[in-house]
């Protein structure tokens, strides 16, 4: 049977930003691996990404940052370049849609699709800033989310609940530019009519049919991903819009349309056409022979991507006519960190290409630790103390000890030459079915997307290995039967060079190195595990350490990096009050105290009663926190108090003076302590 050919694309990231764990972990290492494999399989692939350059995604950040949009896709795509390249991510091409190809592409299809009558043209009222003199779409405007409340949404998505919106949906929405309430002004647009496409797009993602031919098997795609599509399409899909009132973009190629461009999402996937292109070109090759025929389209992408690949663009390719159709859309989960959510406006990150210059050394021990927690079918945690855990005891403990004990008995009993195997026992023979199993083992959990166990399986390999030694302790038994050791030995160095294979996927440097140990080639995925890679007699070389184990140090200090680098959530305050005179100031008589006893006031769910040695007396004061301490948890607390409030009587209870506290954005409240131990009386001020 011909092998299947693939098209592999890895979601175009922003370039208006660096890369962090979460990016890698859920598109581009997955994607890497798969394709990766592939080549070893022998499929004949192509492995597309590049940078996305336009939308909204790159002016605001061109605003915050006060250079051009031009400038920070330059900067940025550089970052992202560099970064793929150091971490060894294998893409065939990474380009840029700001490059005359993908312009002139993406024009190419917008013209067809709207001389074909596939779009319809519509004139809307959007919201517009009056200020800035421009329309207001997407990411340019926030609000309260319809569906959640949460007061940030964007115009096009809830990054809170994931609603996909239209900016008329917010409730009090705002210009992301002034700030003012922007107004409704009349514009005309092309919009894609996607309600007219329900009928077979439903059939395609449930069943992988069209036109009563299959195109795709149905049960390979991620429940997620069909699951997102159906509630998107079961809630009625809608005409949306493919062009912008906008400076930065592909221009709207049509008369009439100046100050118009595409719509970000209608010009970035075109994107992986425009980039097989150019990789064609240079390669001497048609790019059509990768869009069109008998081939596998995969797109690697974030579950924020979902519906974008799934029905907006699958529209497109079909509309446009001849072109394939996503055979998967693999997306991943999120990936959060040390407990929260990656978040690029807090600095809550590891990024990337900061990982690489810290560690140069440590790019598979990162790949192996991403992929064994990759979010594949549902959200996972990256922490540094896991990353510790994963890389010294699976990578040092079972791999690299296993390689390591195998080529130093070979140096120790034999020079370095490979021993001849005798006649294998049962055992044996167990183990050595057992081994030659798993590249089939693997090659099933992949071409089913399931990279994090396929990688888990090849690492069984070397468990396996670690397990046969130990079991036949060859270091005792070549005192007794050192024909048997021969024959022990051959088996290990065996199952060493089929992880010089089976590993190279996940793990590519240390792949190589181990082959390198064994003076071999990498061979093709069917012959990787055939017992016959290493010749009797064959000289192996004294093996390096494989993995460092990496110590408690290097945790505390990424974490502490982490929480050093951590901007406080950007939250609107309350306004500064107006000016007070010093002289009121000096009169507010603030000292140390400390709580000495505290009790619920009755019939006051808000209030306790405390009892407050403030160094001059022992005094009560009432205060309303007990929504937020127990009187249990407060006694003892150092705490600060305003002396010199005039005495108050409070649910019956005479309250003198004030603490003071601290009140966060969701009412949290913090008492104020000194920062040393100060005796009670202390003034403050
Ligand atoms: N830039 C988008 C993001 O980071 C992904 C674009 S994928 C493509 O979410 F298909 F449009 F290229
Ligand atoms: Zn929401």
């Amino acid at each position: 049977m011909e092998k299947s050919k693939y098209t592999i694309t890895a979601a175009l990231p922003y370039a208006n930003g660096p890369l962090h764990l979460g990016h890698v972990a859920g598109v581009y290492l997955p994607s890497d691996i798969f394709v990766r494999f592939l080549r070893m399989k022998g499929h004949d692939v192509a492995f597309i990404c590049g940078s996305d350059e336009h939308g909204a995604a790159i002016t605001l950040r061109a605003k915050k940052e006060e250079i051009s949009p031009k400038e920070i896709v330059d900067k940025y795509h550089t970052t992202l370049k560099n970064a793929f390249n150091d971490f060894d991510i294998s893409f065939d091409i990474f380009h840029r849609t700001t490059t005359e190809i993908h312009e002139k592409t993406a024009q190419e299809f917008f013209l067809k699709l709207n001389k074909e009558g596939k779009f319809i043209e519509k004139k809307s009222k959007q919201y517009y800033d009056q200020q800035f003199e421009q329309f207001l779409a997407d990411r340019y405007i926030t609000g309260e989310c319809p569906k959640c409340g949460h007061h940030e949404a964007y115009g096009d998505q809830c990054e809170k609940c994931g609603a996909d919106l239209s900016p008329t949906e917010l409730i009090n929405p705002k210009s992301t530019l002034s700030g003012n309430t922007p107004v409704l002004k009349s514009t005309s647009h092309w919009y894609l009519p996607m309600d007219q496409h329900e009928g077979w797009l439903k059939k395609w993602i449930k069943e992988g049919i069209i036109d009563d031919k299959q195109q795709h098997d149905p049960s390979k795609w991620r429940k997620q991903v069909v699951g997102q599509c159906m509630s998107w399409i079961d809630g009625g899909l809608q005409a949306r819009a493919m062009t912008r009132d906008l400076d930065w973009g592909v221009p709207v190629p049509v008369k009439g349309a100046e100050g118009k461009v595409l719509y970000v999402w209608l010009d970035a996937p075109i994107g992986y056409i425009s980039a097989t292109k150019q990789w064609a070109l240079d390669q001497g090759k048609d790019w059509k022979d990768y869009w069109t025929g008998d081939r596998k389209l995969v797109h690697f992408i974030g579950k924020d991507n979902i519906v974008f690949h799934t029905i907006i663009f699958p529209i497109i390719l079909k509309e446009f006519g001849e072109l394939i159709l996503p055979d998967n859309v693999p997306a991943s989960e999120f990936l959060n960190l040390e407990g929260d959510k990656f978040s690029t406006s807090r600095n809550w990150a590891v990024w990337l290409h900061e990982y690489i210059e810290r560690h140069p050394d440590k790019i598979d021990e990162l790949k192996y630790t991403l992929t064994s927690i990759a979010p594949e079918s549902k959200d996972s945690e990256f922490t540094w103390k896991e990353f510790q855990a994963k890389v010294n005891n699976e990578l040092a403990d079972i791999l690299g000890n296993f390689v390591n004990r195998a080529l130093v008995l070979t140096q120790k009993y034999y020079d370095g030459k490979v021993p001849t195997i005798g006649t294998p026992n049962a055992q044996d023979l167990e183990m050595i079915e057992t081994i030659k199993s798993a590249p089939e083992r693997i090659a099933n959990l992949m071409y089913n997307y399931k990279i994090r166990e396929a990688q888990n399986e090849a690492m069984q390999v070397a468990r396996n290995g670690n397990k046969y030694l130990a079991e036949n302790e060859p270091w005792k038994v070549i005192k007794t039967d050192p024909k048997r050791v021969e024959t022990v030995m051959h088996i290990a160095l065996q199952i060493t060079a089929v992880l010089g294979n089976v590993l190279a996927p996940f793990l590519p440097n240390t792949a190589e190195k181990i082959r390198g140990f064994l003076g071999l080639d990498m061979v093709d995925w069917d012959n990787a595990a055939s017992f016959e890679l290493l010749k009797a007699e064959a000289m192996t070389e004294k093996p390096s350490i494989l993995f460092q184990k990496i110590e408690d140090s290097l945790v505390e200090e990424e974490q502490n990096l982490l929480k050093a680098s951590q901007k406080e959530k950007v939250i609107s305050h309350a306004p500064q009050k107006e000016l007070t005179s010093f002289d009121n100031f000096m009169g507010c008589d603030l000292r140390v105290g400390q709580i000495t006893a505290a009790k619920k006031v009755k019939k006051a769910d808000k209030l306790l009663e405390l009892t407050v040695d403030t160094g001059l007396d022992q005094r009560t004061i009432v205060s309303g926190i007990a929504e937020h301490y127990s009187p249990e948890e407060v006694v003892g607390k150092k705490v600060t108090v305003l002396m010199n409030l005039p005495p108050r009587k409070i649910r019956g209870v005479v309250s003198n003076g004030m603490l003071l506290m601290a009140e966060g954005k969701d009412g949290e409240l913090s008492f104020m302590l000194p920062e040393k131990n100060l005796p009670n009386g202390s003034l403050i001020g």
